[in-house]
């Protein structure tokens, strides 16, 4: 409760300081983690490779933990020096994070620069990629498909109605960028996506886009949570 409330405040106090990069005003609820990590809590025996892409202060890495058994990998790529030692100090300091700290790596830096030597089963991304220039989205989403095994999930999430509604809404260089960054995610989704979730139990509503990593596929539009 005490954690939860702190972290609140540290994530609330990063919005203020970096909205760009931090682009909300709350950490993920529970809800929006249990979707983010579906296709993690279905894995089989084999072990796998993980990566978390802008974790904050960790709500959908604590949902990733207990999904990891020996064997795995679990990187964790996060641009903000304030939530890396936030992550750092959980894995020294909550029990289940502890058991998880053999396997788990946090980096600081942007995704953009993060080059491991082979490639993941998951990518689970929280970036907000609605408040970058468009030229930058679209070099983080290829990253995101460099980084995927061709049968991989990439799962990732994005406000309800934000681009839909300021595509209206803006004009000029703004309503360029938006409706740039709507064409790139949305040609991915066309291409890859498995699954889409409806997330209303968050600030604000979310959809959860579940992406393959190398085939096309076939659509299964708004599942509720
Ligand atoms: C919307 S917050 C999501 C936080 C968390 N995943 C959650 O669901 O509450 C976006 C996070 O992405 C991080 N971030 C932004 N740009 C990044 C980048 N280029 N590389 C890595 N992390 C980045 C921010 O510092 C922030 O922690």
């Amino acid at each position: 409760m005490f954690r939860a409330i702190s972290n609140n405040l540290a994530f609330f106090r990063q919005f203020r300081q970096r909205f760009e990069t931090t682009g909300a005003i709350a950490p993920s609820s529970r809800f929006l983690a249990k979707s983010m990590t579906r296709f993690l809590a279905a894995r089989g025996s084999d072990p796998v490779r993980v990566l978390e892409i802008g974790p904050g202060t960790g709500p959908v890495t604590q949902r990733v933990i207990p999904l990891l058994k020996d064997g795995d990998r679990f990187d964790i790529v996060e641009l903000n020096e304030s939530f890396v030692e936030i992550l750092n100090t959980r894995f020294q300091q909550d029990k289940a994070w502890q058991k998880a700290a053999p396997l788990s790596e946090v980096h600081q830096l942007p995704i953009q620069e993060f080059q491991p030597d082979q490639k993941y089963d998951f990518v689970i991304s929280g970036l907000p990629l609605n408040n970058f220039p468009a030229d930058l989205v679209e070099s983080i989403a290829d990253t995101y498909f460099k980084l995927l095994k061709p049968d991989g999930v990439l799962s990732y999430f994005e406000y309800m109605y934000v681009r839909p509604v300021r595509k209206v809404v803006t004009r000029g260089d703004e309503k360029v960028r938006i409706t740039r960054i709507d064409d790139i995610m949305q040609g991915h989704c066309d291409r890859h996506r498995i699954q889409r979730d409806n997330v209303w139990v968050n600030i604000p509503p979310a959809w959860v886009q579940h992406l393959a990593g190398g085939r096309e596929t076939r659509q299964d539009d708004g599942v509720e949570s």
